[in-house]
């Protein structure tokens, strides 16, 4: 298994191309499903779950079709051949269960692999099954398998969210976009992939309004029809390289990075020292004079990312003073704290919250990636730490983080890929 080899210390200096959300490409994937007609994406990163997610839209009978010769253009169409989303697909990667609404919407019909637990907490699915049966699917469960049905077409319905779930709206979303009448949902999650995926349902004819609120009003139509959208660049990606310019020292520009979708992130690192300066084409990121602690509280977005918290946590294990990181999203997210203990930071865990105590400098150790932005904040620590760091199973990063090692070798990173 490939592991990242790293020696710090060295400033980094020069740019990065931030590329397709990785978190909008895979509902928009799902979207493809909805017509028969082509939905052509582009800026698509190269992405291991982007593969899985045309793996499973394969075997469903959509085809998925480079378009040129960048691989980051797909052409998505065709008619539903399968309903069943196998559960070898699923448990590698819980979007899949995205299938779910657009199959029954489509043809009525879908068995979906429950995708059971995951590294970093239960994560049930019970939000995008109640809000699918206020549409009038009838599920049962079957071998691990969730099976729906509808008879008839979908009904439109006022869904009330009792809690944010980016999933759950994304779900009812395109499902309701062929139901028949109005729907409502309301405590909808506000992520730019929700309105990402919202403005590529619209071009594709379908009728919706609040889009970026937390209420979205969709008028269900007949049929969709085919497409072109471009993704928006991947906000996850943008701030894990803002950190890793701080952790560094140094100063990087972030080439189509946008500010407007980073919500508290921008005001958490500039509150610890990183300067952030929006520039034509991007963002220009570098660390100020020296890190102070600074604390943050994970939140459905605008709030603070819970796919930010892993990196912030590695940038405030060097910075002066403590900070208080709280993760109120997922029960079970701290995974890397243990990994980053063993380079030399000090946090300890209370609950739901961590508390850092800033050292002058991490040292380099082996550890080993959990999760997927675990695997990048163990980077960011191994960019800071005085000596070798080497990352173990980085599978997990490719799912997420298109050639990290190539993008931070570009920016003066002393960083490579070891195989096997
Ligand atoms: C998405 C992102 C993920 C991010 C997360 C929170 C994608 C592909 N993934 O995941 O990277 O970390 O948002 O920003 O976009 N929950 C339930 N029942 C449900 C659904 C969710 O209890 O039916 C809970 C979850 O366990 C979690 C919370 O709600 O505690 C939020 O999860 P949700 O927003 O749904 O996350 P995902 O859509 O899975």
């Amino acid at each position: 298994m490939d592991r990242i080899r790293i020696r710090g210390g060295r400033p980094l200096s020069g740019e990065i191309q931030i590329g397709g959300a990785k978190n909008a490409a895979l509902p928009l994937m799902a979207a493809g499903m909805l017509t028969d007609e082509r939905l052509v994406l582009s800026n698509v990163a190269k992405l291991a779950d982007i593969q899985t997610m045309t793996a499973l839209l394969t075997q469903h009978g959509i085809a998925v079709d480079p378009v040129g010769n960048d691989g980051r253009v797909l052409s998505i169409g065709g008619s539903i051949s399968n309903t069943e989303a196998p559960y070898d697909i699923v448990r590698k990667m819980r979007a899949s269960v995205l299938v779910l609404g657009p199959l029954l919407a489509r043809v009525g019909e879908a068995r979906v692999s429950l995708p059971g637990g995951c590294s970093i907490g239960t994560r049930p699915v019970d939000l995008h099954l109640k809000g699918l049966e206020q549409l009038g699917a009838t599920f049962e469960l079957d071998g691990g398998y969730i099976d729906g049905r509808v008879s008839g077409r979908l009904r439109g319905a006022k869904i009330v969210f009792p809690f944010v779930s980016v999933g759950a709206t994304e779900q009812l979303m395109m499902a309701a976009a062929l139901a028949d009448g109005q729907t409502i949902l309301a405590n909808a999650a506000r992520e730019p992939e929700i309105a990402d995926l919202a403005h590529c349902l619209v071009a594709m004819g379908a009728r919706i309004t609040g889009i970026g609120t937390d209420q979205l009003v969709i008028e269900g139509v007949e049929r969709l029809h085919g497409a072109s959208h471009a993704i928006i660049p991947d906000r996850i990606e943008t701030g894990s390289y803002a950190c890793a310019a701080a952790i560094s020292g140094g100063s990087v520009f972030l080439r189509d990075a946008r500010l407007e979708h980073l919500g508290a992130t921008v005001r958490i690192l500039r509150e610890a020292g990183v300067d952030i300066v929006e520039e034509p084409g991007g963002l220009m990121v570098k660390r100020l004079n020296g890190l102070h602690g600074a604390d943050a509280m994970t939140e459905p977005y605008p709030g603070f990312p819970t796919d930010m918290q892993a990196q912030f946590m590695a940038l405030m294990s060097v910075a002066e003073g403590a900070s208080m990181v709280t993760e109120t999203i997922f029960e079970n997210r701290f995974m890397h704290v243990p990994e980053l203990n063993r380079m030399g930071a000090r946090i300890n865990v209370h609950g739901a919250s961590a508390i850092v105590r800033g050292v002058p400098s991490l040292k380099g150790a082996p550890v080993m990636a959990t999760d997927l932005r675990a695997s990048l904040s163990l980077i960011l620590a191994g960019l800071g730490a005085k000596g070798e760091t080497i990352v173990n199973r980085v599978y997990h990063l490719d799912r997420g983080y298109e050639a990290v090692e190539r993008k931070l070798a570009a920016c003066g990173a002393d960083i490579e890929r070891i195989g096997g």
